[in-house]
């Protein structure tokens, strides 16, 4: 098949084209390469992916209209799988532009690409962070998410809404993918696990926001890709029996899904830097500080919808992940 793949710079969207390459699929991959973080990881990802013959590169911005009009005005592609966007929760504090335009004009390009198009299905990245106030756990599909604590987590609930409104009105087919802290080999410079290790192994003290009192439903990433992957495989179909009254919140008289795509095991912060300490060998400096604005203190993700759509449960834990992360990382940047 042919795949649409955004953000295929970025840490999902690498691995998720790579897994789609090595199975033989036709790939056209789509980032702007932003230095919103170091930019010789994308170009590293990325030259992991330009040697497979059926893979194309095309850099190009979201938020730029023509280029997405015109990306969407050649052969059709089988599914959309949208990655990119702005991502980061603390960095929308001061950069709330930024979001806007990937998140909510880049989004929109996206939906009406996939309305040009007739795409049979376009599956993108929503967040745990919709959950903002939330405290209520497991986080459910089911609960609102009205209360959002970051300009972020307001981007991914808008990108939500925004589908519901294709699938609606043009009947696209959706779904978006709650994600749940999702860590592994080659993943973001920006997040706890890699500034954790780089810091363990340059002897540095690591900051702990909340004084450690901190919880995350880690995912590892080639649990993320063969979930999302089958997801892409069960398109959405209009459900005329739901009704907002009796319906749940993940599901629509339109074809539109949403689901949580989590571990569905939160693990403490503190195990997570044993997990990093047991790996490297090294005992973590620690400087407690207090919890950051936009922060979240814990998620755990239901997944029980996302279990009965696609008969997957996550395989592996976080010492084996992070182990896996490492032994990744002092190979890329130590050897
Ligand atoms: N990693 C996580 O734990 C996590 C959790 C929740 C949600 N998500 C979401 O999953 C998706 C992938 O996240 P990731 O961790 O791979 O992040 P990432 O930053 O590594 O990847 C995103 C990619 O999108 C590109 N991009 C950003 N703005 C763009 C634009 N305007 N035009 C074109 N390309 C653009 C970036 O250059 C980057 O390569 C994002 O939508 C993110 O919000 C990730």
């Amino acid at each position: 098949m042919r795949y649409l793949v955004t953000g295929a710079a970025g840490f999902i969207g690498f691995h998720v084209a790579k897994r789609l390459l090595d199975a033989g699929h036709q790939v056209v991959g789509i980032d702007n390469i932003n230095d919103y973080y170091d930019v010789s990881l994308k170009e590293a990802r990325l030259n992991l992916l330009a040697p497979y013959e059926h893979f194309q590169f095309v850099k190009m911005d979201l938020a730029d209209r023509a280029a997405m009009a015109q990306l969407f005005s050649g052969p059709r592609f089988d599914r959309v799988i949208h990655l990119a966007a702005q991502a980061g929760v603390r960095y929308s504090i001061d950069n709330p532009h930024a979001y806007a335009d990937a998140n909510l004009v880049g989004h929109l390009n996206v939906l009406e690409g996939c309305r040009a198009q007739g795409t049979a299905h376009l599956v993108y990245a929503s967040s745990s962070s919709v959950y903002g106030l939330n405290t209520e756990m497991p986080f459910k599909v089911a609960d609102s998410v009205d209360h959002p604590v970051s300009l972020y987590a307001a981007t991914k609930k808008a990108n939500e809404l925004m589908s519901h409104t294709y699938s609606h009105l043009y009947q696209v087919p959706t779904t978006g993918l709650r994600f749940f802290t999702v860590y592994g080999p080659w993943g973001r410079p920006d997040m706890a696990l890699f500034k954790f290790t780089k810091a363990i192994l340059d002897g540095y003290a690591i900051d702990v926001y909340n004084h450690g009192d901190m919880q995350r439903d880690f995912t590892y990433i080639d649990d993320i890709v063969e979930a999302l992957l089958r997801v892409s495989e069960e398109i959405p179909a209009a459900n005329d029996q739901w009704s907002v009254e009796k319906g749940s919140a993940g599901e629509s008289s339109a074809p539109y899904r949403v689901f949580n795509i989590g571990a569905g095991n939160p693990v403490k912060l503190t195990a997570f830097i044993e997990a990093i300490e047991a790996a490297t060998g090294l005992k973590a400096k620690q400087n407690l500080m207090p919890i950051q604005p936009g922060d979240v203190p814990a998620t755990w993700a239901d997944t029980e919808d996302l279990f009965n759509a696609i008969q997957f449960q996550p395989q592996v834990g976080v010492n084996e992940g992070v182990a896996e992360f490492v032994r990744w990382y002092k190979d890329f940047y130590l050897s």
